[in-house]
């Protein structure tokens, strides 16, 4: 079954985002390095588009470097992108996006037109953390919560760039069924909106056909041959998620295998290519 996620309306958000753009020069989209596509908010793009635009793939330290790249190229290639990929934590990358941003809107410069940015990203994304990051000190919230809409902040990087909090939350929106089990797997969504059996099947069958030998050396199973369930099976048993009577306890497997995707015990894994995100809006696998 297909995750269904119904956080809360975001005309709030919306509406706030429609107002600021105007004055906005270029439009920071905190994407997950290892799930750029499902990451990104397809609201986001119409409310933004015609302005120049900067994917920042934070998270890339637990992504796989190799599909990073394929990412970085996908964006790239889009008129008025650029895109970058970042640890959130870490300064001297964090502050390239600065120098991305003017090459993005090069007539903004100096005190008479300082550059002005807005940041968006999905709860979770590390937005907090990135903005943290930039000026040094704890300036955003961290943890967006249901319900809340955060004050707009405006927080000065220098003299003549400005960067702008995204007013309201921007959930994720899940538009194909893999984002929703990808979404689940990375942590973006509640843990009372999925079921977390099904999220880590579909985890260990995407790592079966993409990853082989992840599952392998975390557990010391041998995967060759096993069904998702029955590869969930070994890794309970392997881990102690027995129950008595033997049986293996799935709910309590489950929760091992996404706690070691989320903590890159499992290597550094991206759930999805340009091509397969592709191929999934084309094969219209709505939700
Ligand atoms: P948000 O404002 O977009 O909601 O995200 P926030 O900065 O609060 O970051 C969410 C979690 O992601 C935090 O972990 C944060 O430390 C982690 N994080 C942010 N950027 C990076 C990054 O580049 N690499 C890694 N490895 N982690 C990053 P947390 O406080 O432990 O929260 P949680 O994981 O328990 O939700």
């Amino acid at each position: 079954m297909a995750i269904q996620w119904f956080p809360g309306h975001m005309h709030l958000t919306k509406k706030a985002i429609q107002e600021r753009i105007k004055d906005i020069d270029v439009v920071i989209e905190l994407l997950d390095a290892r799930l750029p596509g499902s990451s990104a908010n397809p609201m986001l793009a119409e409310l933004t588009s015609g302005k120049p635009g900067l994917k920042v793939l934070n998270k890339q330290d637990l992504a796989d470097p190799a599909r990073t790249a394929l990412w970085l190229a996908h964006y790239n290639a889009l008129p008025a992108t650029r895109a970058l990929a970042l640890d959130a934590s870490e300064a001297t990358p964090a502050r390239r996006l600065i120098q991305a941003c003017h090459e993005l809107a090069p007539g903004r410069a100096g005190m008479a037109k300082p550059m002005r940015v807005l940041i968006c990203g999905i709860p979770n994304v590390g937005k907090s953390t990135l903005i943290n990051t930039l000026t040094g000190k704890r300036a955003a919230k961290t943890g967006d919560e249901a319900g809340i809409t955060k004050l707009e902040q405006r927080i000065a990087l220098a003299d003549d760039f400005y960067l702008y909090d995204t007013p309201g939350v921007l959930w994720p929106r899940i538009i194909v069924a893999r984002s929703g089990y990808n979404l689940a797997a990375s942590g973006a969504i509640g843990r009372n909106a999925f079921d977390e059996e099904e999220v880590a099947l579909e985890l260990l069958g995407y790592l079966t056909r993409h990853y082989p030998g992840a599952p392998a050396a975390r557990y010391s199973v041998d995967v060759a041959g096993l069904t998702d369930e029955q590869l969930l099976q070994a890794i309970g048993r392997k881990r102690g998620a027995v129950q008595s009577g033997g049986r293996v306890n799935l709910q309590k497997a489950a929760e091992i295998v996404i706690y070691d995707l989320r903590a890159a015990n499992l290597g550094r894994i991206t759930l999805e290519t340009p091509e397969e995100f592709a191929a999934w809006l084309a094969e219209g696998q709505k939700v």
